[in-house]
């Protein structure tokens, strides 16, 4: 059942602290400042694609990032893409993201990588899925089930894992860190959780014209995530944009009834220039709302602050995204939608 939320999304959104512990559980090492996931072998590939759709493709955008930081040639690709376009390279690790493990579409690209001798690796939620069952090495994401259409929980732990994963693969010298900001995230979420100002920031924009989302680095797969959970359950038109991107054309759609949410976290040069992003909105008129760590002045430019706490760059998406989870939820409650079946989706897309 619901245990009392009016809505599977809602009490997924609120799971999110026991589904994050049980997604770390038994892999890291503070001390050691080390992660082993014992059902993988030790993997160091030379390039690494990871391929998915919808929500589970703005994880694999956020995973791609994470090696590349590392130093890994990685790429995400939309599944669909790459089941009909496989670039070359059969040296390198595909990596299929999926909650279900049953899209027809990150199946179909699987095996294409498959077919082409590759090494494949499911990152799932789902134990026995095809696509578990036709990989050569899988990675449980372990959120438990996920009821609600519009994916959330499972998200949150498709980053973990992936920062997981990134950690076995190429640990480096800030390994220590992560995983200090990796142990504290199930009770930074809870924090979140128990102190968002979401509902009332909902109420204030739930008759804008559009939702803008905007954020840098690995903040952008958080902004595209934001963007896609609101229009899935609201049906309110929203769009996630590269904070840098927008005076290149979305800055002429940007009115006094398009709120901007602006992801910035740390005060260094990527905050910088978002809040130099920010001032532009602001400058159109655009009511602007900062999910922040406070560490930088954003606050100051903008109208609504949904605060999260301070974490390591890598995790603190994780943490934005909850805020961001919760405006969504409150837009589409106040506006009356069927939010765990939202209109011509399905949880799982079993056809190509
Ligand atoms: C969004 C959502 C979809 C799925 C996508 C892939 O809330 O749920 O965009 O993320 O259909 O599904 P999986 O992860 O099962 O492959």
């Amino acid at each position: 059942g619901k245990s009392g939320y009016d809505h599977f999304m809602l009490k997924e959104i609120h799971e999110q602290p026991r589904s994050l512990r049980q997604c770390l559980q038994g892999r890291v090492d503070e001390l050691a400042g080390q992660v082993t996931l014992e059902e993988l072998p030790s993997l160091s590939p030379t390039r690494v694609h990871l391929v998915a759709a919808g929500t589970s493709y703005h994880a694999a955008l956020y995973g791609a990032h994470l090696l590349q930081e590392r130093g890994i040639p990685a790429q995400p690709f939309y599944a669909h893409e790459y089941a009909s376009f496989t670039p070359p390279g059969d040296d390198a690790l595909v990596v299929g993201v999926s909650q279900s493990g049953e899209t027809a579409d990150t199946l179909a690209a699987m095996r294409e990588a498959h077919r082409r001798g590759a090494d494949t690796l499911a990152v799932t939620n789902t134990v026995g899925s095809t696509l578990a069952r036709e990989s050569d090495h899988v990675l449980y994401i372990r959120s438990g089930p996920e009821i609600g259409v519009a994916a959330t929980k499972t998200f949150a732990s498709q980053l973990t894992a992936l920062n997981l994963l990134t950690l076995s693969i190429a640990a480096g010298r800030e390994a220590r860190d992560v995983i200090a900001s990796l142990r504290d995230l199930p009770g930074d979420v809870q924090a979140v959780l128990d102190d968002s100002k979401a509902e009332q920031v909902a109420s204030a924009f739930a008759d804008s014209d559009s939702y803008f989302f905007i954020g840098r680095g690995l903040h952008f797969p958080v902004a595209l995530e934001g963007a896609l959970k609101l229009k899935e359950i609201s049906y309110e038109h929203a769009e996630g944009f590269a904070a840098g991107e927008l005076k290149h054309g979305p800055l002429a759609l940007v009115t006094e009834n398009t709120p901007v949410f602006a992801l910035v976290t740390g005060d260094g040069e990527a905050a910088r220039k978002t809040i130099g992003n920010v001032k532009e909105v602001e400058a159109r008129g655009a009511p602007v709302v900062a999910i922040t760590d406070g560490l930088s002045d954003v606050g100051r430019y903008a109208d609504y602050v949904l605060p999260i706490p301070e974490s390591h760059p890598r995790v603190a998406p994780i943490l934005a995204n909850v805020q961001l989870q919760l405006v969504a939820y409150h837009v589409a409650n106040q506006l009356g939608r069927p939010i765990d079946k939202p209109r011509n989706l399905a949880k799982s897309v079993t056809v190509e």
